[in-house]
């Protein structure tokens, strides 16, 4: 069964439209992440879920009744906030309890359940300290904490690592992933970086402008990405784009001197001939060829196991991915070929994807 159904729900500040008509259905023990740039409604819609705002319009479903009046507390959910929002007065320990004591849980269970979270989160030193003796990586622990030991159904995640160090981050991000498998709940997780929601999620939802663009595992949404947006949010380095021309009933696609035949299961259903088209490819399918699009070495960068090198194609930058045994060095003149079974053909002027692919 479906833990939590958004129907149709937007909500908008002023003349600001912040979340546009959305649709989700999240399952119950789902770990789905909700990814977009700054401002595309993902604190929002977050808000929304937890009761601390209220939809403009549309439906927001619990387990199969409409919550849109429910207040916070009456929501078996549990939110960690962008802004961490810890009680300055309190200790880590106190900040950590709060929760239990407000649901008059047993001082013996208290203890135990805040020491658990606090051994899982590495803030043992530090439960006697306040907030504002704490760093923006151990506060934000500290509010994670603050969540976990109260065992919702649901917990609602605002970019929580967003603070943490590189090292913290990878292990913390190992750490919920973990956590979500031993306690199968049900996690929405914000963020604005795409190797977070690759690594972490069941399924990634992407959002822009406050309307959600595609709903998909990481494997999918990296592979089929549902619009020229998508396409250039997800990897890194981020995929290539280069406008093109569709020829012979779509059997064929060229841009100014490569052209290339189009696998029957790449050719979009609905072209017209000489139809301009973009098209994207991401630098780990980029080959050097004989012919093709002929572009000149701009930088080379080594990064261990592999490298980067950044191309120009009569002033459209292409980046690629190789082995470091690939001997490439600035002004080197060379002809760039996609595979051409990887290719993702969009719309030229919508950015709708136009290939199954
Ligand atoms: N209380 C508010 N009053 C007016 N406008 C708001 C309010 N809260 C959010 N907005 C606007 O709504 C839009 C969505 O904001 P939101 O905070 O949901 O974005 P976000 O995706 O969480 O961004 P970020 O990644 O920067 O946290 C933005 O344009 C923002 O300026
Ligand atoms: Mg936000």
């Amino acid at each position: 069964m479906s833990a939590i159904r958004i129907n149709g729900v937007s909500k908008y500040y002023g003349n600001t439209c912040a979340v546009d008509s959305l649709d989700v259905e999240i399952e119950s023990s789902e770990f789905l992440s909700i990814l977009g740039p700054s401002g595309c409604g993902k604190t929002t819609l977050l808000r929304m879920l937890a009761g601390l705002e209220q939809p403009g319009s549309g439906q927001i479903e619990m387990d199969g009744k409409v919550v849109n009046e429910l207040p916070p507390s009456k929501r078996d959910i549990a939110m960690v906030f962008q802004t961490y929002a810890l009680y300055p007065h309190m200790t880590v320990a106190g900040n950590i309890e709060y929760p239990l004591k407000k649901r008059k849980v047993a001082k013996q269970e208290r203890k135990q359940r805040v020491a658990e979270a606090a051994a899982l989160l590495q803030l043992e030193g530090l439960l006697r300290r306040k907030p504002r003796e704490l760093s923006g990586g151990q506060q934000q622990r500290v509010a994670l904490g603050r969540a976990l030991v109260r065992n919702p159904a649901v917990f609602l995640l605002d970019e929580p690592l967003s603070n943490l160090d590189a090292k913290l981050r990878s292990h913390m991000r190992a750490e919920l992933i973990q956590l979500h498998q031993r306690i199968g709940r049900t996690m929405i997780y914000v963020t604005h970086d795409q190797l977070e929601a690759m690594t972490m999620s069941d399924r990634i939802a992407v959002m822009r402008d406050g309307k959600l663009q595609q709903i998909a595992a990481p494997s999918e949404v990296y592979a089929r990405p549902a619009n020229r947006f998508v396409a250039g949010f997800i990897g890194t380095p981020a995929m290539n784009f280069v406008e093109g021309r569709l020829g012979d009933n779509a059997s064929c696609l060229r841009s100014g001197d490569w052209s290339v035949s189009l696998a029957e299961s790449l050719r979009p259903a609905a072209a017209e001939d000489g139809q301009l088209v973009e098209i994207g490819f991401r630098p780990e399918d980029l080959h050097i060829a004989e012919s093709g699009m002929r572009a000149t070495v701009s930088v080379v960068e080594t990064v261990g196991h592999e490298i980067i090198v950044i191309f120009d194609y009569a002033g459209t930058e292409i980046v690629g991915r190789f082995s470091p045994d690939v001997s490439l060095h600035a002004q080197d003149v060379v002809h760039l070929a996609p595979r051409a079974d990887r290719l993702h053909l969009f719309d030229a002027a919508s950015g709708r994807r136009l290939n199954a692919g």
